[in-house]
């Protein structure tokens, strides 16, 4: 595709900016006036080094002539494919305002060849939209020396469109150019016949790339920004209200490569009724981008995408294609078949909320896949993918001001956006916690957490029952042995999930709550290597109960602490009470948050207390999350006996009076710490629905609930 539009037009508001240009000269005149008289007051005659600076002028048909690019200036340096954010960007001249992104464009000028004749063709109406949204947002700034980001006035969004060698020797010639540090380069048509690059081939040497089409091997993450290849169509584009949607797939690209073509014409002879074709229209006008011809019938493009419910992303030359913003502004779902696209704005848009992604290879495969997805998810989508598609991609502007600020971000992190920024229609901010939506995805599962040091046997027989928990997704041993290996891989059970074991540096407590990365779910499940009695049932029960209270301890063994009037202090106590106010995480859910902040926030030395006494961790993460969220624990089923289900009373045997004095102590202790008593006592306890009725037991779903 091409970028066709030029600017011609007249600047329309010359006089505004007239009284703009005379505004800012008496401002900064006034300015440097001061600042001269300032210094030479007090350092007696030091010269000012800054020159004032105006505004830019976007007027491209004045614009000076530079007639430097002669035969033998040198390039820039080739584009640096091992430069990140870390070794090619010069976070030191950020900052200069507080904590403000500030972008420098440099003045247009036209660069010829010392024949005259240009290096690029006359800028694109999109390049010089892009401009125009830089110099008129707030990031904008006309003076170099305080600017973190420089945005080359030269248009380099379609290669086809430039000299390659001399659109580089301009780019050199640049008078902050300095390998091309903080120096951001647009591109939307990279590459050129026969083999187009996903990356544009000027050389840029250390400068970042907005571009689109980049695919996964060439786009450095956290460095370069990807984007969508804009569409002109769009400009004047508006979708109408109601269109039935009587395909279910649509085929509209008119440059898809011939094994795709074959491949789409085969499913086309499989599902007649659910797939349509588009081509160029032949017997009226091929060279007509806004008419599209399924046999003799001619649509409008992009209206008639409103008619079906996913729309075709295919590679094609080039990997990035305008149909997917014109699949999303028709409100059809993007199905991308591009197996290495970086999709437009990586890193903070998740598409999987708004498109499907179907590989190459599968291609054969996408009406069933297609037909699979549900109503309410289709609804879903389609509904996201306008939303993404109004705020991010609706117009230059809004792809120009969503690049700069994803360069914020990244400038500083400290105030960076979070995903529910980028993705979450209506992201209210700050909502009163009552009315947020506290119900967890079940999707993912949880992760069991084993703290172990050698209890081989019940450590093995605890992973064979854990993994008969429909929810579980991986189980994550820590080793806290220091002295003793943890076990060859042959020698663990053979279970169907997957099994880490991650050997520790020394025997703490607070291993168990460290959040490791391979804990990839929310719910983690932490459980001692000696806690073999849990069903099936109730391990899955314990687990929907957290998903309902997803910012609490959700567990099996609880406890309380009452205040003790003769020794005038608190008490821990496991005698059965009509309350409790802590459960134990040698078998209770959270959310892995809770391991950060114990890691990361626990209040005074109570984590090295922890750790040297090797006790109580437990009740201070019980202290923690009790603070922090101001609610009880949550007990799931009866079951109230965990070390040693046989006997009886097991706790208050001799050997265990020491260790209920030293938990009592712990919880002075923590609460002298905290400086108040943050735990919540609560009597409630979570059964399964149906748990004590007389009823069949097939009807009911968690048969498997110990008593005792
Ligand atoms: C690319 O950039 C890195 C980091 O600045 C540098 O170490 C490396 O030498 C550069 N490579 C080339 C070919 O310039
Ligand atoms: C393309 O076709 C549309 C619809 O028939 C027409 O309005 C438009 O003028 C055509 N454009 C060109 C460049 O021929
Ligand atoms: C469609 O869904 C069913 C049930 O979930 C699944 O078994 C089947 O593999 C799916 N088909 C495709 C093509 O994804
Ligand atoms: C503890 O002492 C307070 C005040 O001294 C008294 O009101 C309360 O009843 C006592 N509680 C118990 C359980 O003895
Ligand atoms: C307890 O929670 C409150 C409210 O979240 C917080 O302000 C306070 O710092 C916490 N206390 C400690 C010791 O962490």
């Amino acid at each position: 595709m091409s970028i066709p539009t030029r600017i011609a037009q007249k600047p329309k508001r010359a006089l505004h900016r007239y009284r703009n240009f005379f505004l800012t000269f008496f401002v900064l005149l006034s300015l440097s006036v001061t600042i001269i008289l300032t210094s030479y007051l007090s350092s007696l005659g030091k010269t000012v080094k800054r020159s004032k600076y105006t505004a830019l002028t976007l007027d491209n048909v004045n614009s000076p002539v530079v007639k430097q690019i002669a035969i033998n200036s040198p390039s820039a340096n080739p584009t640096n494919a091992s430069c990140n954010y870390f070794n090619c960007f010069n976070i030191y001249r950020c900052g200069n305002q507080g904590n403000k992104l500030l972008v420098y464009v440099y003045p247009l000028k036209n660069y010829v060849d010392p024949a005259n004749v240009p290096v690029t063709n006359q800028i694109s109406k999109e390049f010089y939209l892009i401009l125009q949204a830089i110099a008129g947002s707030s990031f904008y700034t006309s003076d170099p020396f305080e600017a973190c980001l420089f945005i080359p006035s030269i248009d380099t969004l379609n290669q086809n469109r430039l000299r390659v060698k001399e659109v580089s020797q301009a780019l050199k010639s640049l008078e902050f150019w300095n390998d091309g540090e903080n120096h951001l380069i647009f591109n939307m048509i990279p590459g050129s016949v026969p083999d187009y690059n996903t990356v544009i081939d000027i050389p840029v040497s250390k400068a970042m790339i907005a571009g689109a089409g980049f695919s996964s091997l060439t786009y450095r993450a956290g460095f370069d920004v990807s984007l969508p290849v804009y569409s002109p169509h769009l400009e004047n584009y508006k979708r109408q209200a109601q269109n039935r949607r009587n395909w279910l797939i649509i085929s509209s690209q008119i440059n898809i490569n011939s094994a795709f073509q074959q491949d789409l014409i085969e499913v086309k002879i499989t599902f007649p009724n659910d797939l349509m074709v588009l081509g160029p229209c032949y017997h009226h006008n091929p060279m007509n981008s806004s008419i599209r011809c399924a046999g003799e019938d001619v649509y409008n493009y992009p209206d008639v995408l409103e008619t079906g419910t996913f729309c075709l992303v295919i590679r094609g030359a080039r990997l990035g294609q305008s149909s997917l913003l014109e699949a999303m502004a028709a409100g059809c779902i993007p199905v991308v078949i591009a197996d290495s696209l970086t999709m437009p704005f990586h890193g903070v848009i998740d598409w999987i909320r708004a498109a499907i992604f179907v590989r190459e290879v599968d291609i054969l495969k996408a009406p069933e896949i297609l037909k699979n997805v549900s109503r309410k998810r289709v609804v879903e989508l389609r509904q996201h993918g306008t939303w993404l598609y109004e705020r991010y991609f609706k117009s230059i502007q809004a792809i120009t001001e969503t690049t700069l600020e994803i360069m914020s971000d990244r400038v500083y992190p400290h105030l960076a956006r979070d995903y529910n920024y980028w993705n979450v229609p209506q992201y209210p901010g700050i909502v009163p916690s009552l009315f947020l939506p506290v119900t967890a995805p079940k999707t993912r599962g949880f992760t069991a957490v084993i703290l172990t040091y050698d209890r081989l046997e019940s450590l093995f027989i605890l992973i064979t029952k854990l993994v008969k928990a429909p929810s579980l997704s991986k189980v994550l041993v820590i080793w806290n042995n220091q002295r003793k290996d943890p076990p060859e891989p042959s020698q663990w059970p053979k279970i169907n999930r997957p099994l880490k074991v991650i050997q520790t540096k020394a025997n703490k407590l607070s291993n168990r709550f460290y959040p490791y990365d391979e804990i990839e779910t929310e719910a983690m499940l932490s459980i001692d290597d000696d806690i073999v009695m849990l069903t099936a049932d109730e391990l899955e029960f314990g687990f929907e109960v957290w998903r309902e209270f997803p910012d609490r301890i959700v567990g099996f063994p609880s406890r309380t602490h009452i205040w003790d009037n003769s020794s005038i202090c608190w008490k821990y106590e496991s005698e059965w009470t009509n309350h409790i106010s802590m459960v134990l995480t040698g078998a209770a859910f959270h959310h892995k948050y809770w391991s950060y902040m114990y890691t990361t926030s626990m209040p005074g030395d109570i984590k090295e207390w922890v750790d040297d006494h090797m006790n109580c961790e437990d009740i201070a993460m019980n202290f923690l999350v009790a603070n922090m969220s101001g609610k009880p624990p949550i007990k799931v089923t009866s079951r109230k006996k965990f070390k040693c289900p046989e006997c009886t009373n097991t706790e208050m045997l001799s050997a265990d009076l020491n260790h209920m004095i030293e938990r009592s102590q712990c919880i002075n202790r923590f609460s002298s710490v905290y400086g108040t008593m943050p735990l919540k006592s609560v009597e409630f306890r979570a059964d399964p629905v149906l748990y004590k009725d007389v009823f069949p037991k097939k009807l009911k779903r968690f048969n498997d609930i110990g008593s005792l």
